[in-house]
């Protein structure tokens, strides 16, 4: 007798096509974008930054660990980043992760990262700038400028240059790679966006944790913009708002207080659920997953994304200037002692 077969193929075809049909929105989780793009992701190298467990860009590096040729997670702690490994390799077997030390608060320290990857055998396809120092008390870093603006802004910029050879080497005619900027909604509560003035000169007296942060952030979407424009087609970038979601950075002793006054959180140490959109993490990181592949971005380099589609008409003025990105970038490169050109 012969034996019935199910038909799966052609199940799993029209579930796929299902899929293809639905849009992302703000509920669309990181599995499910990359159920969708999988024919995107697959034999691309990807690197990472800030994948703690807990966090978005951990969220980001499992799921794409499924169908990726080769995911680098990055870390300052190695403990921390061997835990991120085994967790991604416990449920992905054959997964393939690479780790990688990197103190974004240090220019020494990223540069020796650099030189760690640019002498990996493999071309860099996508670099996503995920990683974001703790909001916290005034803190100058080892090279003088204040630990947010340096973890968040200055030293992945340091980072994306040194890498470019990498991300060049995947260019091809029919694949143009990529560099994401994490950055956030909150980059619009402060007016001005990123002090260009202040940058290179912090001030322990002017400090305000939160406010410094969203420079950072406003930052991010200035430097994805005007690094776009200068990689003419060679490299595109984009930036994007991951939404709110309950991370390792809304649990950290330092930033409670600020939070428990804005009303984020309760002083129990849990998320204020009533009036505040929150997102699962699979949730939080499906904008990180739909902005490294999706290809209807392909020639939409330099836009910013929410809820995992393209949203530049809500970057705040002060962060898609023009002008204000291309001062940005000059003296960004005046703070490093280095140009960043192609
Ligand atoms: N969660 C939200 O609601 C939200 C909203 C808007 C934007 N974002 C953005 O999303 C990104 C990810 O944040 P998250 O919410 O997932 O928080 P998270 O879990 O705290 O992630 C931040 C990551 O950056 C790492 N990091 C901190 N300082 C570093 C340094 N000096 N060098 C290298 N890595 C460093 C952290 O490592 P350790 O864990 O070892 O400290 C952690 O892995 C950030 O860019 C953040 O600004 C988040
Ligand atoms: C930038 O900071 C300086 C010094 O604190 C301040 O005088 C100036 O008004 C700020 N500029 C903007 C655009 O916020």
């Amino acid at each position: 007798m012969k034996k019935y077969k199910l038909p799966w193929r052609s199940l799993k075809l029209s579930l796929f096509s299902s899929i293809l049909t639905m849009s992302f929105t703000s509920t669309t989780t990181a599995q499910e974008v990359a159920t969708v793009l999988a024919d995107q992701i697959e034999g691309k190298n990807v690197l990472i930054t800030g994948t703690s467990i807990n966090g978005i860009g951990f969220e980001t590096a499992r799921v794409l660990a499924k169908y990726a040729n080769l995911v680098i997670i990055t870390g300052y702690n190695s403990e921390r980043l061997t835990l991120s490994k085994e967790a991604i390799e416990k449920e992905v077997p054959g997964a393939n992760i690479r780790s990688l030390v990197l103190d974004l608060s240090s220019r020494v320290a990223v540069r020796k990262a650099a030189t760690e990857v640019n002498a990996y055998p493999e071309p860099i396809h996508v670099l996503i700038n995920n990683a974001a120092a703790a909001v916290g008390k005034f803190k100058l870093t080892v090279d003088g400028l204040e630990n947010q603006i340096a973890t968040d802004h200055i030293n992945p910029f340091l980072f994306t240059k040194l890498l470019t050879p990498k991300l060049l080497a995947a260019l091809t005619s029919t694949y143009t790679p990529r560099v994401l900027f994490v950055s956030s909604g909150g980059h619009a509560l402060v007016p001005g966006g990123v002090n260009l003035t202040t940058l290179a000169h912090p001030d322990p007296e002017k400090y305000a944790p939160y406010p410094t942060y969203w420079e950072a952030k406003s930052a991010n979407i200035l430097t994805a913009i005007e690094l776009s424009k200068r990689a003419e087609g060679k490299i595109n970038a984009y930036s994007l708002n991951p939404g709110l979601i309950f991370t390792n950075g809304f649990q950290k002793e330092d930033s409670k207080v600020e939070l428990i006054a804005m009303g984020l959180i309760l002083p129990d140490g849990s998320p204020n659920k009533e009036g505040w959109p929150w997102k699962t993490i699979p949730q939080g990181a499906a904008t990180t997953v739909v902005t490294a592949f999706d290809p209807k971005l392909d020639d939409k380099s330099g836009s910013y994304l929410d809820d995992c589609v393209e949203a530049n008409d809500q970057i705040a003025p002060s962060s898609s200037d023009p002008e204000t990105a291309a001062k940005l970038w000059e003296i960004t490169e005046e703070i490093l002692g280095e140009a960043f050109v192609f």
